[in-house]
């Protein structure tokens, strides 16, 4: 875990929503611009495991499988631009594991802290259950507090940390796993690795 205070943390501006903002389902259409937002966010080091953007044809492809598997996945769009993203994808593909579903997220520098990240996983949980997910779950790094804050918001608590997992331009980083379920556990469930060994 990264103890130092983060100084490249965004200041958080007035809040207003960003006129001409929408948040829509994420189209074929939405690849290149949503190719370019995740670059840029991959490319500030910080948030997401790449670093790199992912190709054209990777995200085109990453798109038709969603939209193939019916999940949800959404981007904030400012005419041309895609500046934000949310999806929840079916990541485990074994018998058992179809309520699960993996979130991903992110808000491009300088559209950040005016509700976008809000409104996106706000849409993205919301249309969870209509895809059989019951579990969302995600991955974050434990410096970036905004996200863990947004995330604890929308009902996600922590399961278990990947102590200092990433080592990253001589940041050291624990991966903090979070998940929200949408269905409380019942009477006679398995009550659950019991957490010590
Ligand atoms: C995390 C992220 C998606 C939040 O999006 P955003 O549009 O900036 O967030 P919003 O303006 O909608 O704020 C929603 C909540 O996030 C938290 N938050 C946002 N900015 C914050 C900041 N600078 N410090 C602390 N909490 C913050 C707060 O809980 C906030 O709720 P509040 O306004 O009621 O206090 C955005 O900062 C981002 O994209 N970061 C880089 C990429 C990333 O971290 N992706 C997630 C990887 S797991």
């Amino acid at each position: 875990m990264d103890p130092s205070p983060s100084p490249s943390l965004p200041a958080r501006p007035a809040p207003g929503w960003p006129a001409g903002v929408s948040i829509v389902p994420t189209d074929p259409a939405h690849a290149p611009a949503l190719r370019e937002a995740l670059g840029s966010v991959a490319r500030e080091r910080r948030w997401l495991a790449a670093v790199e953007p992912f190709s054209e044809a990777e995200t085109h492809a990453f798109l038709a499988i969603n939209r193939a598997a019916g999940v949800p996945q959404f981007v904030a769009v400012a005419g041309p631009l895609v500046v934000g993203w949310c999806d929840i994808v079916r990541l485990y593909p074994y018998p058992g594991y179809e309520h699960n579903g993996r979130l991903g997220m992110g808000v491009v520098a300088g559209w950040r802290g005016r509700g976008l990240g809000r409104a996106l996983i706000d849409r993205a949980l919301g249309a969870a259950a209509g895809a059989g997910f019951e579990r969302v779950e995600l991955e974050v790094y434990g410096s970036n507090t905004a996200a863990v804050a947004l995330y604890r918001a929308c009902g996600f608590e922590v399961e278990g940390v990947k102590r200092a997992m990433r080592r990253l331009d001589g940041r050291v980083d624990d991966v903090v796993c979070m998940a929200r379920r949408s269905v409380p556990p019942e009477p006679g469930d398995d009550p659950g690795f019991p957490g010590t060994l």
